[in-house]
């Protein structure tokens, strides 16, 4: 029976794993191997990760991946990808070539300003609330200077600050709506302290500071990505036919948020595999861009679509708030390494390889679902996996690739075709 404990995080990493081997399995020392298979042998290296983050008992390992041939504005870049699902880095790859053949991908950064704000209560009059606002603002500013003053070197800063009266929807409440410019960093801990620096300097009596905290809604920090081609290069037949099924999937998933969910789900795989990569936060970055995907209203499409005289044109605007210095980018090693592999990306840079990333993968999956279907190309993928999960040898493995290369794979079909090879002795 699973028990409770008062002080978990005070105990040694080891009391804490024999504490959980203990109380929570039946065979400790088993649950004890697995923990510690994980470890890595440099117990510097480990030290690091274990100090991310509180109670580190053991590592958890993705597949870190690598994209070659992604071209970007004339500019060729190998990206990183970390991701388990089978099939999205095959598919990012497939594409990005298929893409680097027809003049490649064409992006620019819209707009890079982020959010905080500070919520407040206040009983008083508007005109009375207004007039202190006016008349604080330069202070307010001010009071920030120590804190901003190196980020204004490299260009960042506060933008403005506005007082919002949100009254009509909830009684006494206002914020200060505050725009930041970050320049290379992510910029979250920038934004917090400054936005509680400025609830400080501006709280009263009669005003209650509810709380300060920056906004992952960033529809200002947008980049847009784009590929386009004849349509008679898109596919090798049926051309015609084909890109208007593509064009149509697209309309499809910008009025059917049923399908638009799954549709952003296939550009996430791309976009969260590259913000993990390089030490971003790709929980910020999901509820901003779902945010995004339903700001008018309805859940729609990241992805536009047209065709016109004959040349197909796709594309994707999404919000991404993204940083190549600060946070975890320069501590964890893989994400340092994923930087340097692609020369050091500015923040905005960076920015439009992730959309690219989306983009591609969205591609990938429209073509491969208005054509072929999903299964076929996924399927192929899954199939190593259930081969190991049957634990075949290198011999078996090699038999049932072979077996499979022109049948529908499912665990079943694997499973029964392996039995069959043992019953009969095949090999
Ligand atoms: C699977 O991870 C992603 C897809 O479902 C995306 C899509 O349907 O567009 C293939």
């Amino acid at each position: 029976m699973p028990k409770t404990i008062n002080g978990f995080s005070k105990l040694s990493k080891d009391a804490k794993i024999q504490w959980i081997a203990e109380h929570m399995f039946t065979n400790a020392e088993d649950a004890i191997t697995v923990l510690k298979q994980y470890w890595n042998t440099d117990d510097k290296l480990q030290k690091l990760h274990d100090d991310f983050v509180e109670n580190t008992v053991s590592n958890f390992y993705l597949p870190f991946s690598i994209v070659p041939n992604v071209l970007i504005n004339n500019k060729v870049y190998a990206v990183p990808m970390v991701i388990e699902e089978s099939s999205v880095v095959a598919a990012a790859s497939l594409t990005t070539k298929f893409w680097s053949k027809r003049g490649g991908f064409k992006a620019e950064v819209i707009s890079t300003v982020k959010v905080g704000q500070v919520h407040f209560l206040y009983d008083g009059t508007k005109a009375d609330l207004k007039h202190y606002f006016e008349d604080k603002k330069p202070r307010l500013i001010e009071a920030t200077n120590a804190i901003t003053k190196n980020m204004r070197k490299r260009g960042g800063g506060i933008l403005d600050i506005e007082l919002r009266d949100k009254t009509e929807q909830l009684a006494q409440y206002y914020q200060l709506h505050i725009t930041f410019e970050t320049a290379d960093s992510m910029g979250a801990n920038f934004i917090n302290t400054c936005l509680e620096t400025i609830a400080q300097e501006f709280k009263r009596d009669d005003i209650q500071i509810i709380m300060s905290i920056l906004s992952n809604y960033v529809p200002n920090c947008l980049v847009r990505a784009e590929v386009s081609c004849k349509v008679t290069d898109l596919y090798k037949d049926n051309a015609d036919e084909n890109a208007q099924k593509f064009l149509k999937a697209v309309q499809i998933a910008q009025i059917e948020p049923y399908r638009a969910v799954t549709h952003n789900k296939g550009i996430m795989n791309g976009i969260d595999a590259v913000v993990i990569a390089t030490g971003n936060d790709f929980r910020a970055v999901e509820a901003g861009v779902h945010a995004f995907a339903a700001r008018k209203g309805t859940y729609q499409s990241l992805t536009n679509c047209s065709i016109e005289n004959g040349i197909f044109k796709f594309w994707i605007e999404v919000p991404l708030a993204l940083g190549t210095v600060g946070g975890l980018t320069a501590l964890h090693p893989l994400s340092k390494f994923s930087l340097e592999m692609m020369q050091h990306p500015s923040a905005k840079e960076l920015m439009q390889i992730v959309a690219v990333i989306g983009l591609a993968q969205n591609f990938a999956a429209l073509k491969a679902l208005t054509t072929t279907g999903i299964q076929h190309g996924h399927m192929k993928m899954h199939l190593t996996n259930i081969i190991k999960q049957l634990k075949a040898t290198e011999t078996e493995t090699l038999w049932l690739m072979n077996y499979f290369k022109d049948k529908t794979i499912s665990h079943n079909a694997v499973r029964e075709a392996y039995q069959l090879l043992k019953q009969t002795n095949a090999l």
